[in-house]
């Protein structure tokens, strides 16, 4: 039996917003004192889409500084930037020759990131989801958590450990769990069908874990909603996706469950809706925004947490590595 471990994962690609958070990293601090966890800033997956090399460090900083801001312990957990752990990208190797092309011809991701021109997409974009099984498996982690638009990649990864201990006739890897929070793909403020992202052109899509107060106001007000009164019950969402979000913004906020969200501004106007979302809200982000503004200021400090953090993630990878190098008859040395 495997000890249950945490493993996931944030891309350094831009400001972390309230999708990521609470959709992720909330569930990081949640877990944390029931689990062992690794938690990776994952700058290898970044890439796969061209990043800009003058601010890669400082999105890198950027990322640290929100887990420590939301109270993940850096002591106790393994926080690391993954291309400091240079055994993932060697992994990743490995397991590309288990994972199958129809495998990953079947990810939905890919297909909306590459989107018509998908001739011209990195072959890294196309393989990611190997790299990430791989981010995961290298340390024999369990339990993954994320948010839902990951579930695919998840699965693939329990078919790859699957495959591989069924071809290597061992029960090498644990097929990882999906850990995921209920009504938590949080979706634009501009449209209610499109997730919440970081790579929107529309900064009003989305609330960042650094915007002040006013910032949280304006892009509430701004968000897009229908004329009508807030509804009475759940099924009178299906027709209106934005409003259904931002009752999710709501009650994953605010700890209260979607149904008493509802009930609590039943036949109420948006607008005072949406004034008690922007206090939730505020509530929430004001003491993380301004611990990440003096955390990133103190470069050294964030430099020391990533360093430590890389230094144990090597020392449990190599251990991986070489069980992996006997098991397929690779080192003779
Ligand atoms: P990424 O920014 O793609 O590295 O995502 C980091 C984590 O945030 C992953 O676990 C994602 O599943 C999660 N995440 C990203 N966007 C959203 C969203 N709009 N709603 C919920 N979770 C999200
Ligand atoms: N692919 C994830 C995302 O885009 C990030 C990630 C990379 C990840 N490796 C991981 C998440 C391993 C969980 C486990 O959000």
């Amino acid at each position: 039996m495997n000890k249950k471990l945490i493993f996931s994962g944030v891309q350094p690609t831009g400001e972390i917003h309230i999708g990521n958070y609470l959709g992720a990293i909330s569930q990081f601090v949640d877990n944390q004192d029931n689990y062992e966890s690794i938690y990776s800033i994952v700058d290898l997956h970044a890439i796969t889409v061209w990043q800009d090399p003058k601010i890669i460090q400082s999105q890198i900083h950027h990322v640290l500084s929100v887990f420590i801001a939301a109270g993940l312990n850096y002591e106790k957990n393994i926080i690391f930037n993954q291309s400091s752990v240079p055994q993932h990208a060697e992994l990743a190797w490995l397991l590309g020759c288990t994972a199958r092309i129809g495998w990953l011809n079947r990810m939905t991701q890919f297909k909306d990131k590459a989107g018509k021109n998908r001739e011209n997409a990195s072959v890294g974009l196309y393989t990611y989801p190997v790299l990430m099984a791989a981010d995961i498996l290298l340390y024999k982690a369990t339990h993954v958590p994320v948010g839902d638009d990951q579930k695919q990649h998840l699965e693939l990864a329990r078919d790859i450990a699957h495959k591989f201990n069924v071809d290597y006739e061992i029960d090498f890897f644990p097929l990882p769990e999906p850990v995921m929070n209920k009504n938590t793909r949080i979706m634009s403020l501009r449209d209610g069908t499109k997730k919440m992202s970081k790579s929107d052109t529309s900064s009003y899509s989305r609330i960042l874990m650094t915007d002040n107060n006013d910032d949280i106001k304006t892009k509430i007000k701004k968000s897009k909603t229908d004329s009508m009164k807030m509804p009475s019950i759940d099924s009178a969402l299906d027709e209106r996706p934005e409003i259904s979000n931002l009752l999710n913004i709501f009650s994953a906020a605010s700890g209260e469950s979607k149904e008493d969200v509802i009930k609590k501004f039943a036949e109420r106007e948006i607008s005072e809706f949406k004034s008690d979302l922007t206090d939730v809200l505020i509530n929430l982000i004001e003491p993380m925004s301004s611990e990440i503004k003096r955390l990133i200021a103190d470069k050294s400090f964030l430099n020391e947490v990533l360093k430590k953090g890389s230094d144990r993630a090597k020392s449990l990878s190599t251990v991986t590595i070489s069980e992996l190098h006997k098991l397929m008859g690779l080192k003779i040395l």
